[in-house]
């Protein structure tokens, strides 16, 4: 059998709308980002959304913008990607990690309200694997000055409670790293209804000047500018964006096909019964992402290297950030559920390129691995 990766991406071979962007002459942040933040927006019943180079610029930016203080408190789940701690680190205030629901994998709601304090600033539930949080049950147990973002780097789509992903909080960020399902390579996207914040946003990631590159020479003529804050650059190129436009279109429609394979997939995997999987949440509608299974601790590294034998890629999403040594040296946290999960969770090939015949194979590896 052929390798089979862990993910493919879906650009394709038509490259039309980059070469648009590569002949005009300004190559930075310009009418292409402008127009994907206008799809990215109304895509979400959202007043703005702004386009950065990473989901973690975006959020460094945006925590810029909120002016958090040393003492503020920030919440985050224990298996999550390592920048949601990261950047709580870089504006320099206090990170506190909550632990995971044990079926879900979802930041859980119970621990999260025992680690609130009077210092809690906001609180970052993370939609992993593409299932989705409940946001709006959280939201009617925290007090009402806690801000809420919406980690959206596994989904472009769902709904919690009926609502949109993004529509019960203050800010959601996406992420168009790599391996995500929409993709150009490294991106990310914020979106929001606060002007007061969006401006901020927009400032701070272009290193807080009061004009972008298109204003200061609008019209043919140099404009002067200021800078009104203090800032750094996160903000996306016209050839990035220019990936962009057309994964968006497609994504409603790419979804089914990735709920198909899903289903496929969860179906022949619940066979064995030596392998958990996440549940669904409950009263949400999720998309679909990643392909988490759980395995006995003592053998996941076993099982990793084994698939990898027989070319089947695999990772980790996530070990539990309070095992990682920096944060385990500097907080002393302890999620049980959350490192529990870090230690038998891995992710099988899961995108839109892989067959049934692939799954087929890869659940015969399973099987016979699980058989000796
Ligand atoms: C859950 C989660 N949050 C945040 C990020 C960071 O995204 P980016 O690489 O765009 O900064 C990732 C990326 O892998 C992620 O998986």
């Amino acid at each position: 059998m052929k390798k089979i990766n862990f993910y493919e991406h879906e650009i394709g071979k038509n490259f039309r709308d980059v070469n648009k962007s590569i002949s005009s002459l300004f190559l930075t942040s310009g009418p292409i980002t402008r127009k994907v933040e206008k799809l990215v927006s109304k895509r979400f019943n959202k007043k703005y959304c702004y386009l950065t180079n990473s989901w973690t610029n975006g959020v460094i930016s945006l925590f810029l913008s909120l002016n958090l203080k040393k003492e503020d408190e920030v919440i985050i789940p224990a298996n999550t990607f390592v920048a949601c701690a990261n950047v709580v680190e870089m504006v320099g205030c206090k990170l506190v990690i909550a632990d995971i629901d044990k079926d879900t994998k979802l930041l859980s709601i119970p621990d999260t309200l025992k680690k609130i304090t009077k210092k809690t600033k906001l609180i970052m539930p993370v939609h992993i694997y593409g299932n989705i949080f409940n946001v709006s049950e959280l939201k009617r147990k925290i007090r009402k000055n806690i801000m809420i973002l919406e980690d959206c780097a596994h989904c472009f789509s769902g709904k919690y409670e009926n609502r949109i992903i993004g529509n019960n909080s203050d800010f959601s960020v996406f992420s168009f790293y790599a391996t995500k399902n929409i993709t150009c390579g490294e991106g990310g996207a914020i979106i929001l209804n606060d002007k007061n914040y969006y401006d901020k946003i927009k400032s701070i990631s272009n290193n807080g000047m009061t004009k972008p590159a298109m204003k200061r020479f609008e019209n043919n003529k140099y404009s002067h500018w200021d800078v009104t804050n203090k800032g750094f650059k996160a903000n996306m190129s016209d050839i990035n964006a220019s990936l962009l436009e057309k994964q968006i279109r497609i994504y409603n429609k790419q979804t089914q096909k990735r709920k198909k394979i899903y289903k496929y997939f969860y179906n022949k995997i619940s066979n064995i019964k030596s392998i958990s999987m996440p549940k669904t949440n409950f009263n949400v509608i999720r998309d679909y992402h990643l392909f988490p299974i759980g395995v006995n601790g003592k053998f996941r590294d076993k099982l990793i290297s084994y698939l990898n034998k027989n070319n089947i890629q695999v990772t980790v999403n996530y070990r539990s950030i309070t095992e990682l040594t920096y944060y385990k040296k500097k907080y002393k946290f302890k999620c049980n559920e959350g490192e529990k999960w870090g230690r038998q969770t891995l992710s099988l090939p899961f995108h839109l390129k892989i067959s049934k015949k692939n799954i087929d194979y890869i659940c015969s590896k399973l099987k016979i691995f699980f058989s000796n």
